[in-house]
C-alpha cells in the first residue's frame, strides 16, 4: 500500500482529497476484534489554513449600559463601536502523522486560531481559507475532527469509565451495538492509560477525583471515541508538571504515528516536549512570528539576527521572542540600527529581522 509521510493511504489514493470510495471498507462486525473505530486512522487529513484572520467589534452603546450606570459611568466616546484584530493572516499546514504545536503568550490568539481551524468560528469577522485535503471541510471531515477544549467539561460525579461508556453510547453510530460501543470505550480507556483510575470519579474543586493529568486524558479520550483523523487540542498540558505533560505528549505522538493529524496549543512546553513537535507556529498578538519545522526554528531566528544569550529550551526562547516582539514594534533603535539587549535572554544583533 502506498504511503504518505509514512502513513498508509487507503486504496493507494492521494491524501489530497480522498473520496468516499477511498475510505476504509465498512467495519467487519466481529466482536472478537476491536471495533474498526479503534483501528489506525485510514482517512488521512491534511489541514491547510491560509491568511486566516479574525476581527471582533466591541464597545456597543446599548450593551451593559445598565451596569455602567450603576458603576457611575455615563456614555463616553469609548462607547463607540471599535474593532480589534485577534488573528492577522495566519498561514500554515498540518499533515497526517505530525504534531503541529501552536505556541504563544497568553492572549496571543491560540484558542481563537484552534476554534477557527475546527470550524467553530463562523461570524462576519472571520476571513481566510481553511482546507482539508485541498477541499472545503465537508460534513464527513467534521465528523472526523475531534476538539479538546481548554477547559474540561466533564460530569464530576461520574467515574472515568461511566463518562466514556456514556459518551460512547451517545456519540457512536446507531449501527454499532451497545456491546461494541462499550468495547470502544474500554479500548480508549486502555489506549490512554486510564485503566488504573477507570473506577474513580472525575471530581472537581469540591469533590476529590482523578488527578489533573488523568482528567486531561479523559477529555482526550472523550474525543478519541469517534476515532478522529484530525485532533485539535487547546492546551492539553496546562496545569500538569513537566513529566505528566511529557507523558501526555507521548500519547499524542503515538496517536500521530497512527496517521492522525494533531494540532495542539501549548503554553510552556519543556525541551523534551518541544523536540516531539514536527511543526511549530509561534503567535504574538495574533500575528505569526514563525511557522516551520520545530527543529529549524532556532537556526531560522539566528539567521535573522536573534539568538539566545545562553543555551536554553527553544520553546522558552520562542515565547520570549513572542513577548519581546510586542515591545520591538514600539522601541526606537539606535542611530546605526544596531542594538544588543543585555540582561535578557535574547540577543539581537541587527535590525534586519523580518518580524
Ligand atoms: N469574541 C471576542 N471579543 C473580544 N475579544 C476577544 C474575543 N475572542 C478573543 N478575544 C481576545 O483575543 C485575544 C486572544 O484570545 P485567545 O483566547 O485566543 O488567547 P490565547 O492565546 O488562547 O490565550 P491563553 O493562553 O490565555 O488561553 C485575547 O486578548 C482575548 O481577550
Ligand atoms: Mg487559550
Amino acid at each position: 500500500m502506498p504511503t504518505f509521510n509514512g502513513v498508509e493511504t487507503p486504496n493507494g489514493g492521494s491524501p489530497d482529497g480522498p473520496d468516499q470510495s477511498k475510505i476504509c471498507p465498512p467495519p467487519r462486525r466481529d466482536s472478537r476484534d476491536l471495533p474498526s473505530l479503534m483501528l489506525p486512522s485510514c482517512y488521512p487529513i491534511t489541514l491547510k489554513f491560509m491568511e486566516v484572520g479574525y476581527r471582533v467589534k466591541y464597545g456597543n452603546k446599548n450593551k451593559g449600559s445598565n451596569i455602567k450606570r450603576i458603576l457611575g459611568h455615563g456614555p463616553t466616546s469609548s462607547d463607540q463601536i471599535q474593532e480589534r484584530t485577534i488573528l492577522n493572516e495566519i498561514t500554515g499546514l498540518a499533515s497526517p502523522g505530525e504534531i503541529l504545536a501552536i505556541l504563544g503568550p497568553s492572549g496571543s490568539g491560540k484558542s481563537t486560531l484552534l476554534n477557527a481551524l475546527a470550524g467553530r468560528i463562523q461570524t462576519n469577522g472571520f476571513t481566510g481559507t481553511i482546507l482539508t485535503n485541498n477541499k472545503k471541510p465537508t460534513k464527513q471531515i467534521m465528523k472526523r475532527t475531534g476538539f479538546v477544549t481548554q477547559d474540561d467539561l466533564l460530569y464530576p460525579h461520574l467515574t472515568v469509565r461511566e463518562t466514556l461508556v456514556f459518551c460512547s453510547l451517545l456519540r457512536l453510530p446507531k449501527s454499532l451495538s451497545k456491546q461494541e460501543k462499550t468495547t470502544v470505550a474500554e479500548s480508549v480507556i486502555s489506549e490512554l492509560g486510564l485503566t488504573k483510575c477507570e473506577n474513580t470519579i472525575i471530581g472537581n474543586s469540591f469533590i476529590r477525583g482523578v488527578s489533573g493529568g488523568e482528567r486531561k486524558r479523559v477529555s482526550i479520550a472523550h474525543e478519541m471515541l469517534i476515532n478522529p483523523s484530525l485532533l485539535i487540542l487547546d492546551e492539553p498540558t496546562s496545569g500538569l508538571d513537566a513529566t505528566a505533560a511529557y507523558r501526555l505528549v507521548l500519547t499524542l505522538g503515538s496517536l500521530a504515528q497512527k496517521g492522525k493529524t494533531i494540532v495542539t496549543s501549548m503554553h510552556q512546553p519543556s525541551s523534551r516536549v518541544y523536540q516531539m513537535f514536527d511543526s511549530v507556529l509561534v503567535l504574538s498578538e495574533g500575528r505569526c512570528l514563525y511557522f516551520g519545522k520545530g527543529g529549524e526554528a532556532m537556526a531560522y531566528f539566528e539567521s535573522v539576527g536573534y539568538s539566545p544569550s545562553f543555551p536554553m529550551n527553544p520553546a522558552d526562547f520562542l515565547l520570549d521572542l513572542a513577548n519581546e516582539s510586542k515591545d520591538e514594534m514600539t522601541v526606537e533603535l539606535d542611530g546605526d540600527g544596531k542594538r544588543v539587549r543585555s540582561g535578557g535572554s535574547i540577543t539581537k544583533k541587527t535590525t534586519s529581522c523580518g518580524m
